[in-house]
């Protein structure tokens, strides 16, 4: 057997011994590193990288920047320092989005992503025992009720088209509800007022 072969024999004896099934606490060694190991950030995770104080890996567009396709339409944002006001600085009472059977169903489905969760599929909120989403069970403070309810303070649920859209376009949200200005866009925003003044009119009946 030349020297060649038998140098082949041997790796391949070595080989097949990895192969054996057992479990090992050590890593694996990896010769070929493919990209395995490579510089990068994972998703919801910390970064100590300098530049970002917040210690955030994740990032939020550079304020200002609009994702192709997705510049805001006037009238559905007569004034973008202001949003849900009109140009005269008033609260927009209506709605500026056309209500059609395609727009309702686009505010239920985002309704359902991204608010059930803390005010309820029903937006009845609330917290503890009494709260109607999964997470707003949880939460320290009341997640506010959309429908009004006899004998209650009904601030929320009378509030002006514009004043709910404004809820979501805040770059800071409201106290410990996040904001969803970087989220969900303008029209969808509109969408989801929509979606919760007809549950507003069903719950009411
Ligand atoms: C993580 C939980 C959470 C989610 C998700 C959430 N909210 Fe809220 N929301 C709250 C809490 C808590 C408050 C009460 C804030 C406060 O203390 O004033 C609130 C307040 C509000 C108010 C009342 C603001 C006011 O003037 O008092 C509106 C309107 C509202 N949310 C709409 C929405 C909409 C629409 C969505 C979905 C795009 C949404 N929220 C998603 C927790 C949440």
């Amino acid at each position: 057997m030349s020297t060649i072969s038998k140098f082949a024999l041997a790796l391949l004896a070595l080989a097949l011994g990895a192969c054996r099934g057992g479990t090992s606490t050590s890593p694996p060694i990896h010769i070929i590193q493919d990209m395995d190991f490579q510089p990068k950030l994972k998703t919801q995770s910390a970064t100590t990288f300098e530049g970002w104080k917040d210690g955030r890996s994740m990032r939020l567009p550079v304020a200002g920047t609009v994702a192709r396709g997705s510049l805001p339409n006037a009238t559905l944002l007569p004034d973008p320092k202001n949003p849900g006001k009109g140009v005269d600085g008033a609260w927009l009472a209506k709605n500026p989005l056309a209500l059609t059977a395609e727009s309702l169903a686009r505010g239920k489905d985002r309704f359902e992503i991204n608010c059930a969760i803390c005010h309820g599929q029903s937006g009845r909120g609330g917290n503890g025992d009494q709260g109607h989403g999964l997470v707003g069970r949880r939460w320290p403070v009341a997640v506010p009720n959309f429908h009004a309810v006899q004998g209650k303070d009904n601030r929320v649920a009378n509030l002006t088209d514009g004043e709910y859209f404004e809820v979501m376009s805040s770059p800071v949200g409201r106290n410990t509800m996040p904001s969803y200005a970087a989220r969900i866009t303008v029209e969808d925003r509109w969408a989801i007022v929509q979606y919760i003044r007809a549950l507003q009119t069903l719950g009411n009946q």
